[in-house]
């Protein structure tokens, strides 16, 4: 990491203001590890009640902070008061890279980040938190595509180290760099990696969870395979892994990367993630998907 940190000292941007678009899960996340590691940071969403849950998952987490004594209160205060919930762009051209963290859905990506380049400065870096589109599709409604970086994070995005930076085919040098260093600020381990459906990760991720749906469409019990992938040594198995990333992001995600390697990936008979979204089914985020949460 001091390598990484050397490497890519020189040509980072310096950074003390962040943003992010979106609240939920990840942008919520996102947000909490940004101001806990020291970079205040805006937190746009369009819905009041998404920022008012990113504030008290902060909150809530903070707290876990001060009672285990990793924090004092007035510190923790001083973090949460860091995070600025907002449901317009006031102060994003103070913010010196945004984390773009709304839904995976092309079309909404590029009405949300041509809008996001009015409202900030000429040099401010965008970074998109897509799980599986490529950044250079992304980025194809962008006038400065060379601001525009992949900053991918996984979640739960306080305890995961990893997060994969991902260099399109206009993104610069300085916009990587940069990226990395938020990366390296935020405690995690950045790694550098080509533009394709899925990235590295969820290119391994994604199968396994196809055939966990295939599985369950042949008629396996999925309390049972997650029981088994638990024995196997695994923190979670995947229909409850598939409740955490939420239904609806995980379908989409699926459909990208079997779209995007279509011939090592056969349609499924029946897709167990498009039922449930049928079914508002969306995981933890709702309180029901494959499990309920109270
Ligand atoms: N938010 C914040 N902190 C959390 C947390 C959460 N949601 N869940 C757990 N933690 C913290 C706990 O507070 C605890 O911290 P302390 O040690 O400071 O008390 C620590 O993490 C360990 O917690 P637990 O002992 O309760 O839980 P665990 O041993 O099961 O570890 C885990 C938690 C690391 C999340 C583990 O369950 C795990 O690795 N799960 C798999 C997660 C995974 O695969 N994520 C990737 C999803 S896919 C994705 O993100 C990509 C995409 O594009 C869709
Ligand atoms: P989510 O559904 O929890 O949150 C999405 C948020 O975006 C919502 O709060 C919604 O109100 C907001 N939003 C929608 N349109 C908006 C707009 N125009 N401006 C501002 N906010 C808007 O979704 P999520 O799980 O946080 O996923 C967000 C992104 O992160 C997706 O691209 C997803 O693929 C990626 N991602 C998700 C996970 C995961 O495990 N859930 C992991 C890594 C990456």
């Amino acid at each position: 990491l001091k390598k990484l940190f050397r490497q890519h000292a020189q040509s980072a941007r310096p950074l003390k203001q962040g943003a992010v678009l979106g609240a939920g899960i990840m942008g919520g996340g996102i947000a909490y590890t940004s101001a806990l590691r020291g970079t205040p940071v805006l937190m746009k969403d369009i819905a009041e009640k998404q920022l008012e849950l990113g504030t008290s998952e902060a909150a809530k987490q903070l707290a876990r902070q001060v009672k285990g004594g990793r924090l004092t209160q007035e510190k923790a205060d001083l973090v949460l008061a860091s995070i600025k919930p907002q449901l317009d762009y006031e102060n994003f051209d103070t913010a010196d890279v945004v984390i773009e963290a709304v839904v995976e859905n092309m079309k909404v990506k590029h009405a949300v980040l041509s809008e996001l380049e009015g409202a900030v400065r000429e040099d401010t870096i965008i970074a998109s938190n897509t799980s599986s589109l490529r950044i250079d599709d992304i980025a194809v409604p962008l006038k400065r595509p060379e601001n525009f970086v992949g900053m991918h994070f996984f979640n739960p995005v306080p305890v995961m180290a990893l997060v994969e930076v991902i260099k399109g085919a206009k993104t610069s040098d300085v916009a990587v760099s940069t990226a990395v260093g938020y990366g390296l600020a935020m405690g995690k381990t950045p790694i550098v990696v080509r533009d394709c459906p899925g990235f590295l990760v969820n290119r391994i991720l994604t199968p396994y969870l196809r055939s966990f749906l295939q599985l369950v469409a042949d008629g396996a019990d999925f309390v049972q395979v997650d029981r088994a992938m638990e024995a196997f040594g695994w923190p979670m198995g995947p229909a409850y892994l598939e409740d955490v990333v939420g239904m609806d992001t995980g379908s989409h995600v699926v459909d990208v990367i079997a779209a995007g390697y279509a011939n090592r990936m056969p349609p499924l008979a029946h897709d167990a993630l498009k039922l449930m979204v049928e079914n508002k089914r969306y995981g933890q985020k709702n309180g029901i998907g494959f499990y309920r949460y109270e």
